[in-house]
């Protein structure tokens, strides 16, 4: 039997239908609710709110389990690569040795981007933040494919353009890391994999050939596919409502790159860094920073730590901490940030303010250790994840899109609570 909830309103009782998800997951379907009452919900932050129903990513935040397409975060990135996760997401099963070479060719076949558009990188002040141009660039790109934009394209197109956007990203971030440091622009080698490229492009210079290190090849792989989709997080449902209006996808990614960039997201990852170098300036005293995230007065939060959906350990922060020792040790490196974060995490674990919270540490609060070991700079943290969440996007996108009759245009409501009607008063008539 379907099962329903009850509503009651003035009196009148409703009954709305519950949708249940493969894993038991349950939610109240509102849809008719205003047609039917004239009454809407009201969830700021929609953190009660299912904006769609998505087959792509399983998340249990209680339990700390993370699912692609039903595979186990876990697995994926122990035996898979970050291109088959692209795949697997966009496609929505592992793709057969075939079509994984044809998918990996036109992936690479699209990484040369217009030659002008370089000039756009060097317009730029050097201190301008990758962030600003890659999402500058990536809307750019649909200038230079007009035959990419039209709203309803057949599958043939929009594996075009998903291919374009995978490929060109990758070169497009190199390129403003390039013009950060003042350096010639690396094209990519057909002979390397995605993330050897994506190295090569940064760290390759007319004097010194970057050489892939496989064990920093790995972990940057690995970091990739832990990043690559996360299901209605604030930048992906950014991409879904700008693609809802059916604007391009090149138009729809570089808005989520933007919402992306900001601290409470993706931006988490720089933040967390240039907190831990503000601990260590501070002679290392985590406790003193701990203590001013719990004060309420203070606007100060222990970045890296807490997640909307994660009560429990995010389970991409484990993979990742296992990671930062690996490449860490292999390298060399003794770097006192990573005590301090272990300090940090140690402190907010038996701290009964986080434990009440259920505040743990999320995929931001390692994943920063990391870069600055493969010495990639601060403010190139947030375009990497940007560059793993965009197959989580584009699969979004796609889904979404590939709902043809059923797509709606997102445009949540809202209760008023301004002036009631006023009538207007001219201008020489006004109070001073
Ligand atoms: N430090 C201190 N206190 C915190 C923190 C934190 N990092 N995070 C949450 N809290 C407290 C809040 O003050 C609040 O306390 P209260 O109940 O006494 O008022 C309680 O925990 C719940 O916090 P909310 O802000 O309501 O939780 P929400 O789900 O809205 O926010 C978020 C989640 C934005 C991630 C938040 O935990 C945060 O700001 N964390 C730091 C930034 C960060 O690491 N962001 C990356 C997230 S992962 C990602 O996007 C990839």
């Amino acid at each position: 039997m379907q099962e329903t909830a009850k509503l009651e309103l003035n009196g009148i009782p409703y009954e709305l239908p519950v949708v249940t998800g493969t894993e038991n997951e349950k939610g109240v379907d509102i849809s008719r609710l205003k047609a039917q009452t004239g009454y809407i919900t009201l969830d700021s932050g929609y953190a009660n709110t299912g904006s769609c129903v998505s087959s792509i990513t399983y998340i249990d935040g209680d339990q700390g389990i993370l699912r692609y397409r039903g595979y186990d975060i876990a697995d994926l990135c122990e035996k898979s690569t970050f291109m088959e996760v692209c795949y697997l997401l966009i496609y929505g099963e592992l793709p057969s040795a075939g079509d994984f070479v044809s998918f990996k060719d036109k992936v690479l076949y699209h990484s040369l981007i217009h030659e002008d558009m370089k000039s756009f990188f060097t317009a730029y002040p050097g201190h301008a933040h990758p962030m600003a141009i890659l999402s500058a660039m990536v809307c750019s790109l649909s200038v230079y494919h007009p035959e990419l934009l039209q709203p309803d394209q057949g599958a043939g197109e929009k594996d075009e353009t998903m291919a374009h956007l995978l490929s060109k990203v990758r070169v497009l971030a190199a390129f403003a890391y390039k013009r950060s440091v003042g350096e010639a622009f690396v094209y990519t080698k057909p002979e390397l994999d995605y993330i050897s490229n994506f190295m090569h492009m940064m760290f390759t210079t007319p004097v010194k050939l970057h050489q892939t290190d496989e064990v920093i090849r790995k972990a940057l792989d690995v970091l990739m596919i832990l990043h690559a989709d996360h299901e209605q997080n604030c930048s992906t449902s950014t991409v879904r409502m700008v693609g809802s209006s059916k604007a391009n996808l090149f138009a729809a990614i570089s808005a989520g790159i933007c919402a992306l960039w900001g601290p409470l997201h993706g931006g988490a990852n720089q933040a967390v860094i240039e907190m831990l170098e503000q601990i260590a300036a501070d002679g290392g005293n985590c406790k003193k920073f701990m203590d001013k995230a719990k004060d309420k007065n203070d606007p100060f939060r222990l970045m890296g730590f807490g997640h909307r959906v994660y009560k429990n350990y995010d389970p991409r922060a484990q993979i990742i901490k296992k990671y930062c020792d690996q490449v860490l040790h292999h390298l060399g490196i003794d770097d006192p940030i990573l005590e301090i974060a272990k300090g940090l995490e140690e402190l907010a674990l038996t701290d009964p303010y986080f434990i009440e919270r259920k505040l743990y540490p999320n995929v931001d609060f390692y994943s920063g250790i990391l870069y600055r070991a493969m010495k990639i700079p601060t403010n190139m943290f947030t375009v990497m994840f940007a560059l793993g969440r965009l197959p989580g996007w584009i699969a979004h996108w796609k889904e979404m899109i590939d709902e043809a009759g059923a797509l709606k245009i997102a445009r949540p409501r809202q209760i008023y609570t301004g002036e009631p009607l006023r009538a207007y008063t001219p201008i020489n008539q006004r109070a001073a």
